[in-house]
């Protein structure tokens, strides 16, 4: 399998719940190495900009408010398919769907304050970790 790089978000409401420390053991646990992380503010406009693609949506409005609502803690993860295991870990983007013993299944409590973003695809992983880091930000660890 490929090493990869995917792009995480612990939400406002993981910062709020103390559940940084909780979710990086699991990326940690699950050799998702992290490879860069900063704690921000999102202002409306940097929300509006990652969520574009969401724009149409019934709940755009509500997403951006919320994900700008209090501090978030983006990060890159990195590691033998890590899109694909992040996404696993994570769970279901609804808490109700996500499997037990997961993230979102763990510590959710709707689809909106769920916890975690992740990347869905290499493209996106792509896209999103020069969103928020350039490529000196990221630093390079042993195999
Ligand atoms: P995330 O992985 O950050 O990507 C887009 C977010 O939109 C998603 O997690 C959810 O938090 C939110 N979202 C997706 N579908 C819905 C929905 N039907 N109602 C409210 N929020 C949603």
């Amino acid at each position: 399998m490929n090493v990869e790089r995917t792009l995480s978000i612990i939400k406002p409401d993981g910062i709020e719940k103390d559940l940084i420390g909780e979710i990086f053991r699991r990326f940690e646990g699950a050799k998702l190495r992290i490879v860069a992380a900063k704690m921000l503010k999102l202002s409306q406009e940097q929300a509006n900009q990652f969520y574009f693609v969401h724009r149409e949506k019934s709940f755009y409005a509500d997403l951006v408010s919320y994900m700008t609502s209090g501090p978030v803690m983006v990060q890159v993860l990195e590691g033998e398919g890590a899109i694909e295991k992040n996404r696993l870990i994570m769970g279901a983007t609804d808490p109700a769907e996500a499997d037990p013993g997961t993230i979102r299944s763990d510590f959710a409590e709707s689809i909106e304050r769920n916890i975690v973003h992740g990347s869905d695809g290499p493209l996106t992983a792509a896209e999103e970790i020069r969103f928020f880091f350039s490529e000196e930000d990221i630093c390079l660890r042993r195999p």
